[in-house]
């Protein structure tokens, strides 16, 4: 089979998959890969209760940071391609290791996973490349910080520098707001992520996501997609890991997406290469769109959630292939993505009390869902010892559906959630209203 065809086709082997991972993204991942009819076998680490339910997965319960056990597995299981979910193995390095091992691996080494677990060395990145991006101060200790937040006129963002499990970024509303955020981070409060901090100048405008599927040369755009990250209708209440998402985005038109791919995409792909590192896995850019033109708010570097799981039905069986090509730099750079000409849309059920505290543990009870182009992935589930599905995470399950227009896609999500019950559950009713045209409470 050629390389050089326009439409992707897999050169060598790609039957067996596995993913790392836990959540609904890795679970839509699955999904969209089962599509694919050379792919023989989907294997989950480790997986949730919803992994197994899903056409050729099988759910693996093995330690992922005991590197002999996992390597010796993936051989006896003949892994083709391994697609690593979240930022946490990516930021330690398991990219590396699997490919030094001689796997294919969707996910970027340590190096290019420094773009998300470090956001002092992304801003700097973005500083020597020219990308625009919030003007910012790197701060080592408190005095430095107080110097710099009681200098500025207007309060500034506060970010502890590594991961915080999206718990890191206050945005104050007054300067003693931001000095006690300052306080907090470097008396611990996000243990090693805190010892340094990054300042910013706070922007405004709606927010996007943009990922890039790199081979560490070539890139090819998937969807934009906006996500909700308030806990509360109208943006209200703290930041979480994303209420609900829809795409594609209407804010990104032709030539404002080119603008977008001349300031921002193409000359992050450039630095990384001049820094020598070979991204082979999702760029993921979250962008804020301002009166002065598109800025990057952060650099992740995997698929978004619940962006994956709103855009991967989109995806047509081809998408497995764009992955493998990813992972073995053999990108052509102008491969068609067969995106459906619908729209998707995703309502995240949470447990009562997330972000903060929750309990978990709860039987979820689902009625008549219909799921005519509806999936509902398992964000946070566990299986009981009788088998009973139960509550397992801060968000529990990613209602999906697509359609012709916005309306019937989030017409059927709202009407598909009502038929799900477990203790507490909480959902936002406005996912979607900036393209919504019918939008009432009683939803
Ligand atoms: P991050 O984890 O860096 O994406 O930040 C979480 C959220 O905080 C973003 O999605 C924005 O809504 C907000 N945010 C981060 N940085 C800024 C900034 N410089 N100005 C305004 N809002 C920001
Ligand atoms: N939905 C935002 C994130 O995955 O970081």
């Amino acid at each position: 089979m050629s390389i050089n065809s326009k439409h992707p086709k897999s050169f060598i082997k790609l039957e067996n998959v596995l993913i790392i991972g836990n959540g609904g993204r890795e679970n839509s991942l699955a999904w969209a890969i089962q599509k694919n009819e050379l792919i023989k076998k989907i294997f989950v680490i480790p997986g949730n209760a919803g992994s197994q339910k899903i056409n050729k997965c099988e759910r693996i319960l093995l330690d992922i940071n005991n590197n002999e056990e996992l390597i010796k597995r993936l051989n006896f299981l003949d892994i083709d391609l391994v697609v690593i979910g979240p930022e946490i193995p990516l930021a330690k390095g398991l990219g590396d290791t699997l490919r030094e091992n001689g796997f294919k691996v969707f996910g970027p080494g340590k190096d290019g996973a420094k773009l998300e677990y470090s956001k002092s060395w992304a801003k700097e990145f973005m500083q020597r490349a020219k990308i625009p991006t919030a003007k910012f101060w790197k701060i080592n200790s408190l005095e430095e910080a107080t110097e710099v937040i009681n200098k500025s006129k207007r309060p500034l963002v506060v970010k502890a520098d590594g991961l915080a499990a999206g718990k890191g970024v206050f945005i104050p509303q007054t300067t003693d707001e931001c000095l006690e955020a300052a306080e907090a981070i470097f008396n611990g409060k996000f243990g090693n992520a805190g010892k340094v901090i990054v300042l910013e100048e706070r922007i405004e405008g709606p927010e996007v996501s943009v990922f890039a599927l790199c081979d560490g040369e070539k890139y090819i755009l998937l969807p934009s997609a906006q996500d909700h990250k308030r806990l509360n209708e109208k943006d209200q209440g703290p930041n979480t890991g994303g209420m609900g998402a829809y795409a594609p985005t209407p804010l990104l038109n032709k030539d404002y997406l080119e603008r977008i791919i001349k300031q921002i995409i193409k000359p992050t792909i450039k630095e990384l290469q001049k820094n020598n590192i070979e991204y082979r896995g999702v760029l993921y850019f979250g962008l804020m769109l301002t009166k002065s033109g598109p800025k990057v708010i952060e650099y992740n570097c995997r698929f978004g959630d619940p962006e994956c799981q709103t855009i991967m039905p989109l995806m047509d069986k081809d998408f497995v292939i764009l992955l493998q090509k990813c992972a073995m730099g053999k990108l052509i750079g102008n491969e068609a993505i067969n995106a459906s000409k619908k729209v998707s849309g995703c309502v995240i059920a949470t447990s009562k009390g997330y972000p903060l505290e929750y309990k978990t543990g709860y039987p979820i009870n689902i009625g008549t869902i219909d799921y005519e182009n509806c999936q509902i992935f398992d964000s946070g589930t566990r299986l009981s010892e009788n088998g009973d599905v139960l509550t397992d995470g801060g968000r529990v399950l990613s209602i999906v559906c697509q359609d012709k227009d916005f309306d019937k896609v989030f017409e059927k999500a709202y009407r598909n959630i009502k038929q799900i019950n477990f203790e507490g559950i909480y959902f936002r009713n406005d996912i979607g209203h900036q393209v919504r045209t019918k939008f009432s409470r009683e939803n």
